[in-house]
């Protein structure tokens, strides 16, 4: 019999996770459908109880993270920390588990490249959504110091709080250390602008990524990274594939080959 899953959002028509999901499943030998779910303002909520009354489990992407972290019934510790979910599964019981793969994916992505954070000096740019996100995964690996760059200082100063003594907040313009890794994980790139950072620190740094990403691997904020003479450059592609790739493991218990879908999509994007 086949499951069913679905992305809801809004936009959802460019979505690559029906392509990713259904690869993960062609090399599975698993029977799912998976589909794109047009979420309109106001009606999260039923369209995701229309769709989960038969289907297994959903993705959900913006703007609905906040919309599906209300809806579930009960929640992920990472779903709990980021106030944001991204998947959603029907348990047993019918009840509806909340989780979030973004953060665990970038660090899985790390990992997948080499990249330890243990000990490391980590500056993350922006305080929203995505920095959230982000946060306990890449605090529960150890880094030395983790310093939280956003353009509204206010912003970083309240993640600062909550997440304790390695975080600390400053604002975006005075940064001009080195770190082990740069993470861009500001909107920035969506309007095609950066974050107003120092381009020395970028020169200081040994490594820096950005959340997005783009069909060529390129953002303007790596692009940036680069030219600055950054040694190690990567768009959020990877962990696009991550996250996709610990939801399906979520929904049925098995992980993906994410190293074949990563080649095949890369290649093919
Ligand atoms: P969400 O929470 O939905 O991810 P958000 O709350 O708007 O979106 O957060 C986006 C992040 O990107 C914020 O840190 C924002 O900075 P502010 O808190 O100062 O608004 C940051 N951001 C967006 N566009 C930016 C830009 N052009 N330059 C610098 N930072 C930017």
């Amino acid at each position: 019999m086949t499951d069913h899953y679905a992305v809801l959002g809004n936009p959802v028509a460019h979505s690559m996770s029906p392509a990713i999901h259904a690869f993960f499943a062609a090399n599975l030998g698993d029977d799912i459908s998976y589909d794109r779910l047009l979420v309109e303002e106001g009606n999260f909520d039923a369209t995701a109880s229309g769709f989960l009354a038969n289907g297994r489990g959903c993705n959900v992407t913006v703007p609905c993270k906040g919309d599906a972290f209300r809806f579930a019934d009960t929640l992920s510790e990472y779903a709990k920390t980021a106030l944001a979910v991204n998947t959603l599964k029907k348990l047993d019981d019918g009840r509806i588990y909340g989780d979030n793969t973004d953060g665990r994916g970038f660090v899985a992505d790390l990992k997948f490249k080499g990249v330890s954070l243990n000990g490391a000096r980590v500056l993350i740019l922006g305080a929203g959504g995505a920095a959230r996100g982000i946060l306990k995964p890449v605090l529960d690996e150890k880094p030395g110091e983790v310093v939280i760059a956003n353009r509204t200082l206010s912003k970083a100063q309240e993640l600062q709080k909550l997440f304790g003594s390695v975080v600390k907040a400053q604002s975006t313009e005075t940064v001009r250390d080195g770190f082990d890794l740069v993470i861009n994980a500001t909107s920035a790139s969506l309007s095609g602008s950066l974050p107003a950072i120092d381009p020395g620190v970028l020169s200081r740094s040994r490594r820096a990524c950005d959340l997005m990403y783009s069909q060529n691997g390129e953002t303007i904020f790596t692009e940036f990274a680069r030219k600055q003479g950054c040694p190690e450059v990567f768009d959020g592609f990877g962990m696009l594939i991550m996250q996709a790739a610990l939801s399906y493991e979520l929904w049925r218990g098995i992980m993906p080959d994410f190293e074949v879908a990563l080649k095949h999509f890369r290649k093919n994007s």
